[in-house]
């Protein structure tokens, strides 16, 4: 089968088919959910609090990023691999290109990074560079320290209507794919309804064209809670594999995430 593309992603978000996407950081997972026929892998910089025990995204580096990435690549032969820019390695644009050459060179077919309207010329950079970019906007915890802890976004009107307004920049400066992240699910479908590109939504109902999930939530296993918005597929089903197909089916079915996993 051959890899899954960001023109693939399109034709789904097209033909209204949901888009199931978990994150991955070692070969034995990624081998499981690339053989589930998951459609995107994320070596997400949450590895800093799964796998580091950290309490935030932050103390991640590129260089954690790049071996994780290399560990999911060797293994993942049909899902798009997209690795996270974590924090400060794209402060500038000459970072942004240069860290996300070594997440592409270690086996990344796209990049992840957090902000709006900041991010935008750097966003346009990359992809003139070819390098296909994901944006990230509602709660991105890499600014959990100015957002005030990990809070639902855009809640207030103004709020609101800059994430859609930042959405559509983010489109207009090349983004292939979006993640939304804790947002009232009022908000998630007025974004997705709005950008061409496929939304993926965590802790953003099930409106969006996607859903992604912190594989060690997707299981129950983080160390001390899961998440409102997630949910434990391991509970119904005893066994890794079948968790993995009873969280992709019901994604694709929208049972996925059911309103006591959604923000109002
Ligand atoms: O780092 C990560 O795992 C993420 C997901 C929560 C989307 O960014």
């Amino acid at each position: 089968m051959p890899r899954i593309s960001v023109s693939h992603l399109m034709k789904m978000k097209s033909e209204h088919q949901k888009i199931t996407c978990i994150t991955a950081y070692d070969a034995s997972f990624a081998t499981i959910f690339d053989q589930a026929g998951i459609q995107v892998l994320l070596i997400g910089d949450s590895l800093g609090m799964v796998l580091q025990g950290h309490d935030s995204t932050l103390p991640v580096t590129v260089d954690d990023i790049k071996y994780h990435t290399t560990c999911v690549a060797s293994c993942a032969k049909s899902a798009l691999i997209m690795a996270d820019l974590p924090f400060m390695s794209y402060a500038n644009a000459e970072q942004a290109y240069a860290n996300s050459a070594i997440l592409m060179r270690a086996g990344a077919q796209m990049v992840k990074l957090e902000g709006g309207e900041w991010v935008a010329n750097t966003i346009q950079g990359l992809v003139e560079r070819g390098v296909p970019v994901c944006g990230h906007l509602g709660l991105t915890p890499q600014s959990v320290n100015v957002l005030g802890g990990y809070k639902v976004q855009g809640r207030q009107q103004a709020q609101a209507d800059k994430l859609l307004s930042d959405a559509l920049l983010l489109e207009k400066s090349g983004i292939q794919l979006l993640v939304l992240e804790c947002v009232p699910v009022a908000l998630a479908e007025r974004i997705t309804n709005a950008l061409q590109v496929p939304v993926i939504g965590i802790g953003a109902g099930a409106q969006t064209d996607g859903q992604i999930l912190v594989m060690h939530d997707a299981f129950g296993i983080s160390a001390g809670f899961c998440p409102k918005f997630s949910k434990n597929f391991l509970l119904e089903t005893g066994d890794i594999r079948g968790a993995v197909a009873l969280y992709k089916k019901q994604v694709e079915s929208s049972e996925f995430p059911a309103s006591e996993h959604c923000f109002y």
